[in-house]
């Protein structure tokens, strides 16, 4: 595994190295590469033994669905069917964008990328780099790239390239490249909607939040619950650190704590973050828990934000992390 490229690198390098990623793509590789959300570990959407690669890098059951990742929205309609008119709603007020669409798969969507559903999960970020790697690899042939957050299964996903680095370093193939794009941006997974059914259905919240999914399409969101979709996420145990996470009690001398600014750090505690607002907070998250691990501490509280919007998705991970 080697890094491709990093941002304080110029325009010529990051071009050749885009390109270069591309290639390997092409040729059943895997590359890392920044997104707005969190970084993912992808491969070419349409060839099997490249996508079996993920999940063996990752560790990750076979039967968990993979997102699918495209350049544009004219691309959706190689990998997916039957669109209903709210998606195209969700598509152009949205993408590029925290956003993934489950939709009915076509026949290029292999059982491989669908966890053998007949649904597929799309996304176009909003990350320069993802979007020039995707388009490099559009220019080679390509139509999408599947790519899952770069992490072992169940542990944090990865926000900057070195974390990356340190959850899949060792287990990368010798030729396999990570893209450094920086921190990302959002901090949290994509938004999931589930778009097979006669109005949206939020399966997994994230910075594109249930009001703003109804007001672009004009629609009550359907809240039913349906266990047939298999969303990884949706495990209880999941993007948890080694430390212990809790979200309530006393928090006491060494002891890690991440919450809002207003919140005070008591007399020997070890603040990991004190982010302003709710923004921050979701970019923060992830590296904060990561922060704990790497000061080996047993215990880190974590103080729920209040709210509606990126306050549920963030209340969403923690209480994952800490189940
Ligand atoms: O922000 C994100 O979504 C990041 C970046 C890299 O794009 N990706 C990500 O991928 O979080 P992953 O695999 O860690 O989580 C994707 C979730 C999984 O829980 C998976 O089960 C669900 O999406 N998913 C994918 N395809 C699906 C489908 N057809 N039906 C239901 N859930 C699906
Ligand atoms: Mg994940």
């Amino acid at each position: 595994m080697a890094y491709a490229f990093s941002v304080t690198k110029d325009a010529t390098e990051l071009l050749d190295a885009l390109n270069s990623s591309a290639t390997h793509l092409m040729a059943g590789g895997l590359v890392a590469f920044p997104t707005e959300t969190v970084y993912g570990l992808g491969a070419s959407a349409e060839d099997e033994s490249a996508v079996q690669k993920i999940y063996s890098t990752k560790n990750r059951p076979s039967d968990h669905p993979l997102i699918v990742h495209v350049a544009h929205v004219s691309d959706v309609a190689h990998f997916a069917t039957e669109i209903p008119a709210y998606a195209h709603s969700l598509m152009q007020d949205f993408w590029p964008g925290p956003m993934t669409l489950i939709l009915h798969r076509s026949e290029n969507s292999g059982n491989f990328i669908t966890g053998n559903q007949e649904t597929v999960g799309l996304r176009v970020p909003n990350h320069p780099v993802a979007l020039a790697l995707l388009l490099a690899f559009k220019s080679q042939g390509g139509n999408g790239i599947a790519a899952p957050s770069a992490n072992r299964y169940g542990s944090v996903s990865p926000t900057t390239a070195q974390a990356v680095e340190q959850e899949l370093g060792e287990y990368l193939g010798e030729d396999d490249l990570i893209l450094d794009g920086g921190s990302s941006e959002v901090g949290l997974e994509s938004t999931i909607i589930d778009c097979t059914g006669p109005a949206p259905r939020i399966l997994r919240p994230g910075a594109i939040s249930a009001e703003m999914i109804e007001q672009s399409t004009s629609l009550k969101l359907n809240e039913a619950v349906d266990n047939e979709i298999r969303v990884s996420g949706s495990h209880a145990k999941h993007y948890s650190p080694r430390a212990k996470v809790l979200l309530s009690g006393t928090v006491t001398s060494g002891d890690g704590l991440i919450a809002m600014s207003e919140h005070p750090t008591p007399d020997g505690a070890i603040r990991l973050a004190a982010p302003e607002t709710l923004d921050q907070f979701a970019a923060v998250l992830y590296a904060a828990l990561r922060e704990a691990d790497e000061r080996k501490l047993g215990t880190v509280h974590v103080i729920p934000p209040m709210g509606d919007g990126l306050a549920i998705a963030i209340r969403d991970r923690i209480g994952r992390a800490a189940s």
